[in-house]
């Protein structure tokens, strides 16, 4: 991006710094804005991921896919959201959670302020289920306060929620890879992807005992009872770092498609 604007849609994937927000001066960010109306805002979580896992597990999968996919399509990418609302994993050492209200606080104030400069097309790319919910919620107030401020392009504005683990490719290849041992919680599938990331969390693998199966969701007190060592139902001692890479290339594949077309729309 240092003297034309970043094309959508590149035959090859732009390197990494093309892309991230962080490192464009705002003068690079509004020639962007002339060609593209799009960003990437990576969400993650902190939290307990089993007694195996690494407590960045949502944070590190989010982002890795955000940027993959940000590369491929040519797409700016902010900064990971890497807290999430994980109230119920607060019964583990090292969970950070920030309470529903708060996320959906944070994640408006996120949409305005990319709308207010021009961008109309924020997709968000998340790695943690309990964020679903208040992100959804999130996107209705933006759009309410978008209309209210008369913000230029408030009609135009889109959010897009996209989950990486729950795209199409990714629950087969977990599917045929882990079969019922995928599980809910500490899967395979998001463990093998920080082992691929993160080689030094290799040596942490060891086999665990049979996990509790996934049940209903309630507070932290109650999902440590039913779900004594943080799994539901799954098996990451199954995840391989090669794995990893092919569940990266198969949701960033499935998420550009899907974020391409969400541009066009
Ligand atoms: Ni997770």
């Amino acid at each position: 991006m240092s003297d034309s604007t970043l094309p959508p849609f590149p035959s090859s994937p732009l390197p990494l710094e093309a892309i991230r927000l962080q490192l464009r001066s705002w003068p690079e960010v509004e020639r962007y804005l002339e060609a593209c109306r799009g960003v990437i805002v990576p969400l993650g979580s902190t939290e307990q991921h089993g007694p195996t896992g690494a407590i960045g597990t949502d944070a590190l999968t989010a982002e890795a896919v955000a940027l993959e996919v940000g590369q491929r399509c040519g797409v700016l990418v902010t900064p990971a959201q890497n807290f999430g609302m994980a109230e119920h994993h607060l019964g583990f050492a090292g969970t950070v959670s920030l309470q529903p209200a708060t996320l959906m606080a944070l994640l408006h104030d996120v949409v305005l302020s990319l709308a207010r400069h021009g961008f109309e097309r924020i997709y968000v790319i998340n790695g943690h289920g309990g964020n679903i919910a208040t992100c959804r919620a999130a996107f209705s107030q933006a759009y309410a306060t978008a209309a209210a401020r008369q913000l230029p392009g408030a009609e135009r504005l889109r959010c897009r929620l996209a989950n990486w683990f729950t795209a199409a490719p990714v629950m087969q290849l977990a599917r045929e890879l882990y079969g019922e041992r995928e599980g809910h919680h500490a899967t395979p599938s998001e463990i093998a992807l920080t082992l691929h990331l993160e080689p030094s969390l290799i040596a942490g693998q060891r086999p665990l005992p049979e996990p509790a199966p996934a049940g209903p969701i309630h507070g932290p007190d109650d999902f440590r009872r039913r779900h004594p060592d943080g799994r539901m139902g799954s098996d990451p001692y199954l995840a391989q770092p090669e794995h990893g890479s092919r569940f990266l290339a198969c949701a960033a594949e499935a998420l550009s498609a899907d974020l391409q077309e969400f541009l066009r729309s």
